[in-house]
Parts: structure tokens; C-alpha cells; sequence
């Protein structure tokens, strides 16, 4: 440690890296990008301190400085640009992949192609295939959807009379939500089993945790990327990435062994059904292996593939959900002057409509309920996250440029919270939607008129579910 020699190095080192972070940082085309914080070289990489520890107070400072609806925060070795807008919101939802690419966007949290594969990004048809199959069987598939939501809450609580019991909220939900899910999914009897539903909740917090670790050695891991592009199956690119950060890594590849073991034959057999008796044969399931199976080509069209598709589904739908049905749970009981109207509401529903998709649609003021609920708790200070990848870089209404490379995302939470698009924006008003959808049918023709505030639409100013092209396929229509 006394060696001169050593701290010459250590200095050397430390001015390295503060250089590559001012190069890195110092982007003349975003100089009409005004930038909240500090604009100090020096202050602004204390700033990318500061967005990691208090990331929404600095956003919510930008929000209210810059009413232009467009300003820049600094996160370590780049710059976030966050749009807070409606209009400008919308046009990074409208924006088509190969301009601001959502997949990129994520892939720098969350390194998806090193610890997923590089199929899932690079061809994501299971979108597809949610977006359209899967939603459009709900209404076919309801009855078996609430079926498995009766018996799920009788098994799982375990509830007799009258009693009362304490259960941890989030973990109690995930265990509905999972089931659920996969009734959907891969349907009955598998849907029940314990190992494959924990394993699917297991496999989302191994994925991140891999993703966390694989992100903090970024120029460590070039050649194993290298290795990964050239590898097509996932088994390969598992070992590879297991020989490198073993134990971490090894948790996933256990998660993802354990969804083979499970899931595996139900998706052989069902490829061999097809082999057998052709794409339509009788009393095939209606369940997210047929639908994936219709969608698949190719490499796809095995049974590790298709494991990893319906991992990703569950990935995609498992947390999310108990998450926000979590939330709606704990502002019932901070706000229970709501639960008798909701009650009242379901029972006059279901008596004149019966229990149907399309009654949920009736239900107006739990789905107001729960889009209040989404708004107050979000998702995150802010949401849709893309990177510009057109060479062209991305032009706003305004005439703002953001260059190829940049990041963009949109203050979600500030704009849930902005008095100038909800009235008393602090304020948890579980009806607030539901009486201005009764005011909306008192001015307009509902048959040409769709009201615009049910859980469902996204808007410029509702983020929860993102809006656009990459909104959530499972809920949204905007
Ligand atoms: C309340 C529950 C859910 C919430 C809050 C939610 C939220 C979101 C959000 C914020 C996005 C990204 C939007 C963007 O960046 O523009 C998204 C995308 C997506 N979600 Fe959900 N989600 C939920 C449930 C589900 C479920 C149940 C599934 C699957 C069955 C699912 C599948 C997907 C997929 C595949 C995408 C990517 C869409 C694309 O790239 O085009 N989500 N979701
Ligand atoms: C769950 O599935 C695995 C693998 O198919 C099987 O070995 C196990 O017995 C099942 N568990 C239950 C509780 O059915
Ligand atoms: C999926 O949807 C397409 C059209 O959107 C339809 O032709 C096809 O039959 C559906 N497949 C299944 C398995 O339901």
C-alpha cells in the first residue's frame, strides 16, 4: 500500500475512468436537452449517484422545473431523457422498434440475450401470440379462469367460517396468481403442481438476479456474448454462462432444469400429437402450448424452446399481476368505504348477466377501483424505457432530436401525480373513473363514443401498462 508505485496506478486508474465517464457523458446533440441536477461535470456524475438512490425525487424536480415536458437526468456513464408530456409520451409509444427499440431499452437493465438467450429478444413471437390468442380465448376460457380463481382461494387460504387468519399478502397472491395463470396456460392437472408453479416464480427472481450480476461485469462478459451469438441452443449458452459466474448463474439453470422436468413432457407430448394427427386434432387443448404451437417455427418448435416461451410468459405475468392485485388488496383496507358499493356492484352484475367476461366490463366501479389503485402505485418513477437505434436518431413534434444510443423514458409517476391531469392527484379516489365514465354516458353516444378511462385504455397520461406499439398485450387497448 506504501508503494509510491501503487498509488500512481490507483490515480491513473481513477482519472481513466472519470474520463471515459465524461466522454461518455458529454453529448453535444443533447445540448438543447436541458438536464435537472447539477450541469458541473463533476456534480453530474453525482448525480448518477443521486438517480440511483433517490431516482423519483429527481425526476419529480425535472417534472415540475422543465413544463416543456422534456429534460435529461444523469445515470453514471449516460443520459436518461424523460418525456413527461402526454403528447410526447405518445410518440415514444407510437415509435416503431427499429427507431426506439423497447427490447434494447430493457436489455440495459436487464441483460435478457446474455441470461435468457438471444432468441427471446431477437425473435419475440410469444408477444404475438399473447396479443392475439391468448386474448381473444379469455371470453372462451372464463369459466375454467374463475373456476381455478374459487378454487385457488379455498385451497390457499383455508379459510373455515368465520375466522380470521394472518397470511403474508404478496406471497398468498402470487400463489392464486400463479395457478391461475397456468390454468390458462398449460391447464389442468399441471396447474396445481407446486413444483412447477414456485419454480415459475423462482425462475423470474433467478432470471434478474443473473441479470443484476451479468450487468455489473459488462466488458468481462464481451467474449462470452460473442460465444452466445454463435451458440443457437439455450442449453449451450446456460453452460457457458454457468462456467463464468457458476453459482449464480447454476440457480437458473436449476430453475430452468426443474421447468423441463415439469413442463417438458406435457410440451412433448403435445409436439407429438402434431407430429401424429396433424395441427387440428381432436379435442386439442385451448391452452397457450396450442397457441405457441401455431405461432413456432422452426428451432422454435422444440420442446426447450417452448419451455422457455411459456417460462417467459409466467415471467411476464406472474409478478406483475400479484403486484398490482397486492396493492389494489392493501388500498381496499386503507380505504374501506369502498368494498360494500364493489360488493353490491358484483352481485347486481352476476344476478342479471352471470359470471362472463363481458359482465366484468359491466363492473364499473371495481375496474375504477383498480385503475386508481394502478395509477397512486405504478410500476416505477418511470416507465418505457427505449433506446434509439435508427441511425437517424428519434425527432419529437417539438423538433427535438435525441441521437442514436440515447435512452428515453417517460415520468410515469410524476404524470400520475400531476393536478393538471387528475383532480386532487394525491388524493386516492377509487370512483374518480367511475363517475366521470357516468358523466361521459350523460353527454355522449356511447355506441360511437368509447369511454377512455376503464383499467384497459393506456393513455398519455396512464402508464401503468405502458401505451403503444409494446403496451401490455394481455390488457390494453388504447
Ligand atoms: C397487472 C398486470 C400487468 C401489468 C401491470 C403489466 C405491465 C406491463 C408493462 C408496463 C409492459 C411494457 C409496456 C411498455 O414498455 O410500453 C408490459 C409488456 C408486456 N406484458 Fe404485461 N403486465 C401485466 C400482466 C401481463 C400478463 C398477465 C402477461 C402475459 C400473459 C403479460 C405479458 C406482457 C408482454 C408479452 C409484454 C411485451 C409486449 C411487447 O413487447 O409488445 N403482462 N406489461
Ligand atoms: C409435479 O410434477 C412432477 C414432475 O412431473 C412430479 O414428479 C410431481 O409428483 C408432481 N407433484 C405433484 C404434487 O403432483
Ligand atoms: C389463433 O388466431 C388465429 C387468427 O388470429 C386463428 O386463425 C387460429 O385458429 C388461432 N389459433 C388457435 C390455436 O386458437
Amino acid at each position: 500500500m506504501d508503494d509510491p508505485r501503487f498509488l500512481v496506478l490507483s490515480a491513473g486508474l481513477a482519472i481513466l475512468i472519470l474520463a471515459s465517464v465524461r466522454k461518455a457523458l458529454h453529448n453535444s446533440k443533447l445540448d438543447a436537452i436541458p438536464i435537472v441536477g447539477s450541469t458541473g461535470f463533476l456534480a453530474s456524475f453525482w448525480d448518477g449517484y443521486r438517480f440511483f438512490a433517490n431516482g423519483p425525487d429527481l425526476i419529480q424536480a425535472g417534472y415540475t422545473q422543465y413544463p416543456n415536458g422534456i429534460f435529461r437526468v444523469a445515470r453514471f456513464s449516460r443520459w436518461f431523457v424523460v418525456v413527461s408530456r402526454p403528447e410526447f409520451v405518445k410518440e415514444v409509444g407510437g415509435a416503431p422498434e427499429h427507431v426506439l427499440s423497447f427490447h434494447e431499452g430493457i436489455e440495459d437493465s436487464l441483460p435478457v440475450k446474455q441470461v435468457v438467450g438471444r432468441p427471446i429478444v431477437e425473435n419475440p413471437y410469444h408477444h404475438h401470440t399473447i396479443r392475439t390468442n391468448l386474448t381473444r380465448n379469455l371470453h372462451a376460457r372464463f369459466p375454467d379462469v374463475r373456476d381455478e380463481i374459487a378454487c385457488a382461494f379455498e385451497e390457499i387460504l383455508q379459510l373455515h367460517e368465520s375466522e380470521w387468519k394472518s397470511l403474508p399478502a404478496l406471497k398468498t397472491i402470487m400463489a392464486v396468481v400463479a395457478r391461475v395463470s397456468n390454468r390458462l396456460f398449460v391447464g389442468l392437472p399441471l396447474c396445481r403442481n407446486q413444483t412447477y408453479l414456485w419454480n415459475n416464480v423462482q425462475f423470474a427472481l433467478d432470471v434478474i438476479r443473473s441479470a443484476h450480476i451479468v450487468a455489473l461485469f459488462p466488458k468481462f462478459f464481451a467474449p462470452v456474448s460473442a460465444l452466445i451469438s454463435r451458440t443457437t441452443t439455450v442449453a449451450r449458452l446456460m453452460i457457458a454462462c454457468n462456467r463464468l459466474v457458476g453459482p449464480f448463474i447454476s440457480s437458473k439453470d436449476k430453475s430452468f432444469a426443474v421447468a423441463l422436468q415439469t413442463l417438458g413432457p406435457l410440451v412433448a407430448e403435445r409436439l407429438a400429437k402434431e407430429d401424429e394427427l396433424g395441427p387440428d386434432w381432436p379435442a386439442k387443448p385451448n391452452d397457450l402450448i396450442s397457441w405457441l404451437l401455431e405461432d413456432a417455427q422452426g428451432e422454435e418448435r422444440t420442446v426447450p424452446a417452448l419451455v422457455l416461451r411459456i417460462l417467459s410468459t409466467n415471467f411476464a405475468a406472474i409478478h406483475t399481476s400479484s403486484m398490482t392485485f397486492t396493492h389494489a388488496l392493501f388500498d381496499l383496507t386503507t380505504y374501506p368505504e369502498h368494498l360494500l358499493p364493489m360488493r353490491e356492484e358484483a352481485e347486481h352484475v352476476v344476478a342479471n348477466e352471470g359470471w362472463t367476461k363481458a359482465a366484468l366490463n359491466s363492473m364499473v366501479k371495481i375496474d375504477s377501483f383498480l385503475r386508481e389503485s394502478q395509477r397512486l402505485n405504478g410500476i416505477g418513477s418511470v416507465a418505457m424505457i427505449r433506446k434509439v437505434v435508427s441511425k437517424d436518431g428519434f425527432r419529437f413534434s417539438d423538433g427535438t432530436v435525441l441521437p442514436k444510443g440515447s435512452f428515453v423514458c417517460a415520468a410515469a409517476r410524476a404524470i400520475h401525480y400531476d393536478a393538471s391531469n387528475y383532480k386532487n392527484p394525491a388524493e386516492f379516489d377509487g370512483f374518480r373513473f367511475a363517475r366521470e365514465r357516468a358523466e361521459h354516458a350523460a353527454t355522449h353516444d356511447l355506441t360511437q363514443d368509447v369511454f377512455k378511462r376503464q383499467m384497459i385504455s393506456t393513455a398519455g397520461d396512464f402508464l401503468p401498462f405502458g401505451t403503444g406499439k409494446h403496451a401490455c398485450p394481455v390488457f390494453t387497448c388504447s
